[in-house]
């Protein structure tokens, strides 16, 4: 089998692209990520693709004439590259038509809260604001939906009283640097089919392996 070729989406710092670097270094993932897109010049995960030696592309998008042409070019450069696996690392826009359509089943995003729970932005503060008592992270296939798309792995965190957004998104993050990577190779070992909306993980204990509920720390 040839190594998954992963491109990655992302706006900001790139903690979640780092976790994937890492996995790979540490060869608990086989794969390779042959390009890094961001919508950011500033974004900090360009510092990361140089450090890794990864090709990278700022690619904004007041450079083109609408939001079908910026996502038919991204879908163009992945293309080129034979990407089998568009990951979104904190990509902080909503995929268009012409990505989807592209690479349909194959891209993934990681979601910091539990879905079908607070979808959107700024989850983790809804999350307090609300009282649950449980939130989590969420890596799931895309579709033309605001966080609607196949759920492939989620991770589970307890919620307390005390928690801030920023308390809450530092405890959520460790997971989401656990499960996205942990979604990537199951991917890269064909052990993931979407049926209708559901992800069915071929292969014994996966789905024990999909849920973690760590004690506050
Ligand atoms: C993460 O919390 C991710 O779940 C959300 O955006 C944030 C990105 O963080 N989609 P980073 O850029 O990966 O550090």
């Amino acid at each position: 089998m040839s190594l998954l070729s992963i491109g990655v989406l992302a706006s900001g710092r790139g903690s979640n692209f780092q976790s994937i670097i890492d996995a790979i270094e540490a060869r608990q993932l086989k794969a390779n990520i042959v390009l890094l897109i961001t919508d950011s010049p500033n974004a900090y995960a360009i510092e990361r693709a140089k450090k890794h030696g990864i090709e990278y592309l700022t690619m904004v998008t007041k450079q083109y004439g609408s939001r079908d042409d910026y996502f038919a070019a991204v879908a163009a450069e992945l293309r080129i590259r034979e990407v089998g696996l568009v990951v979104l690392a904190g990509f902080m826009r909503i995929v268009g038509k012409p990505l989807i359509d592209a690479f349909r089943d194959r891209i993934m995003n990681i979601h910091p809260a539990l879905l079908p729970s607070f979808p959107g932005l700024h989850v983790q503060k809804q999350a307090c604001d609300y009282g649950v008592k449980i939130s989590g992270c969420t890596v799931h296939f895309v579709d033309e939906g605001i966080d609607t798309g196949p759920i492939i792995i989620q991770a589970a965190v307890p919620v307390s009283f005390d928690d801030t957004e920023e308390t809450l998104s530092e405890r959520v993050l460790k997971q989401e640097h656990r499960i996205f990577p942990e979604a990537i190779r199951l991917f890269s070992e064909g052990r993931l089919e979407v049926v209708g909306r559901k992800v069915k993980i071929a292969g014994a204990a996966a789905d024990k392996r999909s849920l973690i509920f760590p004690p506050i720390d």
